[in-house]
């Protein structure tokens, strides 16, 4: 999950890397009052932050100094409502400003390659580090970082110093890195990214930007997580999906697919985008995994998701019984489609196989609905499907 800017400067605070104040606001009014709030710690000078979760604000006009909280309202008004690149700015951040005089990088990644992490910095940051990594390479330095050391004194020394900080500066940055590390680590975060990483005129080291994705699968280690997420953005059918605790991903084809184990259901999307070239560039329209020890309750489910995509023409399941006998995973075919009832159109093709196979196909055989297609192959059912989707 990724956050916006507002919601990793809080967590920044939280750790004590230093930030500056800021607020948020969804109308020019609201922007209004937070400068107003903000703005006499920095001599009545804010700056209005587009709050969207892409890179590149700055250059889209996202961000804007303010000198007054009038001028402050009035760029909030140009800025809410703005499209950076396909997204719509719906909040924006009050932050106090900065007198800035110098501007850095520094972000700590998961460099899953190496099985390690990495961390970068470099003593020129802004808005232009993209730019830099490509014409500039060794201008960025990549320090790797043991998952078990962390980022400790001298690990921080060691990235300062690859760097190219004076020492000075690399004194008063050294502890920051230190800090950003706590977060990155005590947050379960796969990256933390500070740009620009700024040194004021009065020498003091400041994160004015920041980038936080959190890792997903350590959300149940953190339940305060839960809150930071964007209920408004999420594609209404993964937040379905979710509710059932299903694990579902939309995607943009017509073959609704269901299967049992991650790696089947990833295989089943590469078949079935396969065959559908055949068929005018039939692709899958969703990744579904029901998992080991799927009960019919959850097929119903599963399927009751998969046809709410109005995109679905055809629903591929490919279920290979291990845990879940066949016959458990027909009856749940089976019970799904009574549920669905008579308005139900869509075809479903179904290729089962392994434990209690002749039972499971036995059960749908004597069901013989009239969707159901049986197929005793994964490239034959991922043909049928791709061909009905067609039609
Ligand atoms: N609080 C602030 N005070 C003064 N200047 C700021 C402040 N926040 C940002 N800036 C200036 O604006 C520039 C862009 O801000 P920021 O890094 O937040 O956006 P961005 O880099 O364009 O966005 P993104 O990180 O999404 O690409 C910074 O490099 C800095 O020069
Ligand atoms: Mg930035």
């Amino acid at each position: 999950m990724d956050l916006f800017e507002y919601q990793a400067r809080d967590m920044f605070e939280k750790h004590g890397v230093p930030v500056l104040a800021g607020a948020t606001a969804t109308t020019p009014e609201e922007a209004r009052a937070a400068a107003e709030q903000i703005g006499p710690k920095s001599g009545g000078v804010t700056v209005v932050k587009a709050q969207v979760k892409t890179g590149g604000r700055g250059k889209a006009g996202g961000v804007k100094v303010a000198k007054s909280a009038e001028e402050a309202e009035q760029l909030a008004g140009q800025i809410l409502g703005m499209d950076i690149k396909g997204h719509t700015v719906g909040t924006v951040m009050i932050a106090q400003g900065a007198r800035i005089a110098e501007e850095y990088y520094f972000s700590i990644l998961l460099d899953r390659a190496n099985r390690s992490y990495l961390a970068m910095c470099s003593v020129e940051g802004g808005m232009d580090i993209e730019q830099l990594a490509e014409e500039r390479p060794e201008a960025l330095a990549k320090v790797a970082v043991d998952p078990n050391v962390g980022i400790d004194e001298a690990k921080a020394q060691e990235i300062v110093d690859a760097a190219g900080f004076d020492a000075e500066t690399a004194a008063k940055v050294a502890p920051v890195l230190q800090t950003l590390w706590t977060v990155y680590r005590d947050e379960d975060a796969t990256l933390v990214e500070v740009n620009p990483l700024v040194k004021t005129e009065d020498g003091e080291i400041i994160a004015l930007d920041g980038k936080v994705t959190l890792d997903g699968n350590a959300g149940f280690r953190h339940p305060d997580h839960e809150a930071l997420e964007d209920k408004g953005a999420a594609d209404p059918l993964e937040a379905a999906a979710k509710e059932k605790d299903l694990n579902y991903v939309k995607l943009d084809g017509s073959v609704g697919i269901i299967g049992n184990g991650a790696g089947l259901v990833m295989s089943t999307l590469d078949v079935v985008a396969y065959a559908g070239e055949e068929f005018g560039g039939q692709k899958p329209a969703n990744f579904l995994d029901i998992g080991g020890g799927a009960s019919a309750e959850v097929m119903a489910n599963g399927l009751h998701i998969i046809l709410s995509d109005p995109q679905v023409k055809s629903v591929f399941v490919n279920v290979f019984g291990g845990i879940t006998a066949c016959d458990a995973v027909a009856n749940g075919i089976v019970g799904a489609l009574d549920a669905l009832g008579d308005e139900e159109d869509r075809p479903l093709v179904v290729r089962l196989d392994g434990n209690n196979v002749e039972e499971g196909r036995r059960i749908l055989e004597e069901r013989s609905h009239p969707l159901v297609t049986i197929e005793p192959t994964m490239d034959g059912a991922a043909r049928r499907a791709a061909e009905l989707a067609a039609n």
